[in-house]
């Protein structure tokens, strides 16, 4: 058992071990089963990597194919799914509305001898896009729409749904690679919650149910949205400077920036900032990613702080016309791949994750009874 003074936030501490990603290892970086994530953003794209990460090891042509269909094959919504996602208010967070449309699914289709965990997480894959933009389109235009696509991937079968047409190839792409920067990053919050439901042996969907609630909060997936909003209150690298300098005098953090385990760069963020630079350019942008420019720059002089994946993140899923409450939504679709994974590591060597905590309460006492308080 190991002892000794509690770290806060669990920092630097070994919570389990994993087969699935190293994140900031010396010599490494960051790889998703030994594969470094600059060489599958550039040479892969979303289907791939979720299978690796599912399977452990990349999937042949026809494997890829096949799990292609499979997955659109999967995309339709039960019709309680829908009538449940028709009952949830236009006011509400998209993140509450993929967190209640995976708990439902988990009613309609629940885990069992017919239904593995891969099962379960091919179709939540299929699905959340599905889940996201019916719900959306009902609240906003009153529409039921038809959640099949012809598309061969997700990030197809989500642009298309959006905007009602076949994304082009360059928003495709930047989408699809996004979804790969966002599939798994070793024992994030999210993950480890995951990890820690699937540890008590519950159902799959609670996995993930658990998951999408640790990912909502600005600290970790929902720094993508509180990004934007950041960076769309300037209206030139000069207002942000004044605006960021500001914000700093106050210390109030600035979100996208810094992290836990990576001390002096995000290796994803060089490639998402090199789509947003690409569709800023492609959209006539002069405004947002210029500002997002600045910001950096004034981060990394005052505080030695540098982006991480979500501060360009938010441009680039912009300027792909992607509304801003759908921005963590997305990285639910991606990281789906990875809770998934993680439990199924859980699982096959599984322990009941429950530490201990130092106490910092009263001493021991007496009750008083009630009429002598
Ligand atoms: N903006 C301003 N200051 C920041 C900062 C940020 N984004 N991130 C860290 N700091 C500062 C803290 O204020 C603190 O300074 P202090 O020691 O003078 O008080 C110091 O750096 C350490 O920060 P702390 O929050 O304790 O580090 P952590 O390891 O607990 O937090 C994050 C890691 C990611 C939660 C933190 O960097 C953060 O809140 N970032 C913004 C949210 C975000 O982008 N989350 C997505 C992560 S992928």
């Amino acid at each position: 058992m190991t002892t000794g003074p509690s770290a806060a936030g669990l920092e630097g501490i070994v919570a389990g071990r994993t087969a699935l990603s190293t994140v900031g290892k010396d010599g490494c970086g960051l790889t998703y089963r030994g594969y470094a994530i600059e060489e599958l953003a550039d040479n892969t794209g979303f289907e791939e990597v979720a299978w690796l990460l599912l399977r452990g090891e990349l999937p042949t042509r026809s494997q890829l194919d096949g799990y292609r269909q499979r997955l659109a094959s999967l995309r339709d919504l039960p019709a309680p799914l829908r009538t449940v996602l028709e009952q949830l208010p236009p006011t509400a967070h998209p993140m509450d509305v993929l967190r209640t449309g995976c708990s439902a699914l988990g009613c309609l289709e629940p885990e069992g001898a017919d239904r593995s965990g891969l099962d379960i997480t091919d179709r939540l894959l299929a699905t959340f896009p599905s889940m996201l933009v019916y719900w959306h389109r009902f609240q906003t235009q009153g529409e039921r729409i038809e959640t099949r696509t012809d598309d061969d991937s997700i990030a197809g079968h989500f642009l298309h749904l959006l905007t009602g047409r076949p994304a082009n190839a360059v928003h495709l792409r930047a989408m699809d690679v996004s979804l790969t920067l966002y599939a798994e990053h070793e024992f994030n919050a999210s993950t480890f919650t995951a990890r820690v439901t699937a540890s008590t042996l519950s159902d799959f969907y609670s996995t993930i149910t658990a998951g999408i609630g640790t990912l909502r909060g600005p600290l970790h997936g929902g720094a993508n949205e509180a990004a934007f909003e950041l960076i769309d209150q300037f209206a030139t690298p000069d207002e942000a400077e004044k605006g960021v300098m500001e914000l700093l005098q106050r210390k109030a953090k600035i979100m996208g920036f810094g992290h836990r385990v990576y001390r002096d760069r995000d290796p994803r963020s060089d490639i998402i900032q090199t789509w947003s630079e690409k569709l800023a350019a492609e959209v006539g942008d002069t405004r947002l990613y210029p500002v997002s420019v600045r910001i950096e720059r004034i981060l990394r002089r005052e505080k030695k702080l540098f982006p991480n994946l979500d501060f360009y993140s938010a441009s680039a899923y912009h300027f792909l016309g992607i509304p801003t409450l759908f921005f963590t939504p997305l990285f639910v679709f991606a990281r789906t791949a990875g809770w998934a994974a993680h439990v199924l590591e859980q699982r096959a060597d599984n322990r009941l994750i429950r530490p201990t905590a130092d106490y910092i309460g009263q001493e021991l006492r007496s009750v008083v009874p009630i009429d002598q308080r």
